[in-house]
C-alpha cells in the first residue's frame, strides 16, 4: 500500500496512561481519528487515556509496520495484538530504526519528555543517595564493605552495562556467542529481565552477535522473580532468521557450575558477560579463566589486593577494564552501593586513566604519598610512580586499575602485601617494579 498525494500514511506508538509498561504501535490514515477512537473504546475507564508517543508519516506504512514486527518481534508482548513491551530505551531505538528506514518521510510528533529510564534511575539514586563525603564515609568504607559483602542479592544498572560495553570496539561481537551465566534472567517484562540480558537482546543485531544464552539461576532469592527451576534462554540467528527458546533442563538449578552450564562455557561460548555473585567469585574467576574464554564482568575492586586473584594480573590473563560501578539496586530496587569494577580479557585501548597516574622521579614525588615500612618497602599512594626506582615497591588498587602493569611495571610477588608501620598493620597492597628494559 503506497501513499498517494491525498493519502498520507503514518506509524504511530500509542501508550494508555494506565499502562506505562506496555505500547501500541500501529498504522494510521488519520492520526486524529485514531487516537479519538482509542480513547472511546467502550468499558475503558475515563482515567485511562492514550497518548501519542511518537508518530511519524512514511511511505509504505504495512511495510514499515511489518519490519518493526520483524526488528522487535522479541519485545512484543502478544503476536497477535500490536503490544510491546515499553521502556524508555526501546523507545529511542525503536523510534531510531523507523527514522532510519528507507520509507520514513518526517516525523509528526515525539513526546518531548520522555528520557531514558536510566536518567530516571540515576535521579533516584541521586536524590536518595548523596555522594560519600555528604554521608560521612570515605571511600576506605566503601572498599570495606566491599571486602566483606556476602550478599550477593543485587541488579546491575543497565546504565552501568551500557557504559562499559559500548567502550568497546563493535567488531568483538560479530558472529560471536555471547553467555550470561550469573542469573541473567530473561523475561517479556524489563524489570524480570537482568541488565545484561536485556542489553544484548536490544543491540542484537547492532552488534551482530550469533547467539545469545542467559541461564537464570533458581536461587531462594529469586532477583527477577523466575521461579524454582533454573533455565537457558537461547537466541540465535539462523538462515531462517531468529529463534528464540528457554530450556528447562530436568535437575539443572542454573548455577555457574552446574554441569550443563560449564559445558555452555567451554564447548560454546565465545564470550561471557555477566555480574557473578561476589560471595562465590574466586570460583567464577577460575573456572571463566581456565575455561580461556573472552569475557567481560563486574567483581570486587579490591580483587588485585587478593593473593586469590594476584596471579591472573601478574600473568596477564586479566585486566581492569574501562570502568568502576558503585550504584546498584536492592531486590526493592533502591540504591545500594558496592565497590565493583569491570575486568576482562579485552584490550582496553588508550587507557583513559592512564592519566591519573603520576609517574616521575622519586625524589619529586611528595613527601607524604611515598613511605618505607618497617621492612624498609616503598610504600607509594595516590597513583605516584616512582619512574627510577629499581626494587620493588607497594602500590594499592587504583594504580594497578588505572593501568600500571601496562606502562612498564609488573607485579613481582603473588601474594598480598600487608605493610608494616611501627609495628602496626597498614591497609593491603600489591608489590611492583620496573621492568628492567
Ligand atoms: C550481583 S547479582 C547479579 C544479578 C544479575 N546478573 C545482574 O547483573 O543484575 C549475582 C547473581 O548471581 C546469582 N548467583 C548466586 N550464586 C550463583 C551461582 N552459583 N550460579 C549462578 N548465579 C548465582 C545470585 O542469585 C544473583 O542473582
Amino acid at each position: 500500500m503506497k501513499s498517494t498525494e491525498n493519502e498520507k500514511q503514518y506509524i504511530y506508538i500509542v501508550q494508555a496512561l494506565l499502562e506505562p509498561s506496555k505500547c501500541k504501535i500501529g498504522v494510521t490514515k488519520n492520526l486524529e481519528k485514531r487516537l479519538k477512537s482509542y480513547n472511546n473504546i467502550t468499558g475503558v475507564s475515563k482515567e485511562n487515556t492514550y497518548e501519542y508517543l511518537y508518530t511519524c508519516e512514511v511511505k509504505d506504512m504495512r511495510k514499515v509496520e511489518n519490519d518493526i514486527k520483524e526488528e522487535y518481534y522479541f519485545v512484543r508482548e502478544d503476536v497477535k495484538k500490536e503490544i510491546y513491551l515499553y521502556t524508555d530505551e526501546l523507545f529511542k531505538k525503536i523510534v531510531n530504526f523507523i527514522k532510519s528506514h528507507k520509507l520514513f518521510v518526517e516525523e509528526v510528533f515525539i513526546k518531548k519528555e520522555v528520557k531514558p529510564e536510566v536518567e530516571k534511575i540515576i535521579k533516584i539514586v541521586k536524590r536518595t543517595t548523596p555522594p560519600l563525603d555528604e554521608r560521612g564515609i570515605t571511600r576506605k568504607d566503601v572498599m570495606q564493605s566491599a571486602q566483606n559483602i556476602d550478599n550477593d542479592e543485587f541488579y546491575t544498572r543497565y546504565e552501568d552495562v551500557e557504559k562499559e560495553l559500548s567502550m568497546y570496539d563493535k567488531s568483538i561481537w560479530k558472529d560471536k556467542v555471547v553467555f550470561c551465566n550469573c542469573d541473567d534472567a530473561v523475561d517479556t517484562d524489563e524489570r524480570k529481565t537482568s541488565a545484561f540480558a536485556l542489553y544484548f537482546l536490544l543491540n542484537f543485531k547492532e552488534l551482530d552477535l550469533k547467539k545469545l544464552i542467559c541461564t537464570h539461576y533458581a536461587n531462594a532469592v529469586d532477583l527477577f522473580n523466575q521461579g524454582p527451576k533454573g533455565y537457558i534462554y537461547t537466541r540465535e540467528f539462523t538462515r531462517n532468521g531468529f529463534k528464540e527458546y528457554t530450556d528447562y533442563p530436568r535437575g539443572y538449578n542454573g548455577s555457574f557450575d552446574h554441569p550443563l552450564s560449564l559445558k555452555i562455557l567451554n564447548e560454546e561460548a565465545d564470550i561471557v558477560c555477566t555480574n557473578p555473585p561476589f560471595s562465590r567469585a574466586i570460583d567464577y574467576w577460575k573456572l571463566l579463566i581456565e575455561s580461556g574464554k573472552k569475557f567481560l564482568i563486574i567483581s570486587n575492586i579490591t580483587n588485585v589486593l587478593n593473593t586469590a586473584y594476584i596471579p591472573y594480573f601478574q600473568e596477564n590473563k586479566v585486566w581492569a577494564g574501562y570502568n568502576s560501578v558503585n550504584n546498584y539496586l536492592n531486590p526493592k530496587r533502591q540504591p545500594t552501593d558496592a565497590a565493583g569494577h569491570w575486568y576482562t580479557n579485552f584490550p582496553v585501548k588508550d587507557r583513559p586513566k592512564y592519566k591519573l597516574l603520576k609517574i616521575m622521579p622519586l625524589k619529586n614525588i611528595p613527601e607524604i604519598y611515598k613511605i618505607y615500612d618497617d621492612s624498609k618497602t616503598l610504600l607509594v599512594d595516590n597513583c605516584y610512580i616512582p619512574s627510577n626506582y629499581k626494587k620493588p615497591f607497594a602500590v594499592s588498587t587504583r594504580s594497578i586499575l588505572n593501568g600500571i602493569l601496562e606502562k612498564g611495571y609488573k607485579i613481582v610477588k603473588e601474594k598480598r602485601y600487608d605493610p608494616y608501620i611501627k609495628g602496626k598493620k597498614k591497609f593491603a597492597r600489591v608489590l611492583i617494579q620496573k621492568i628492567e628494559k
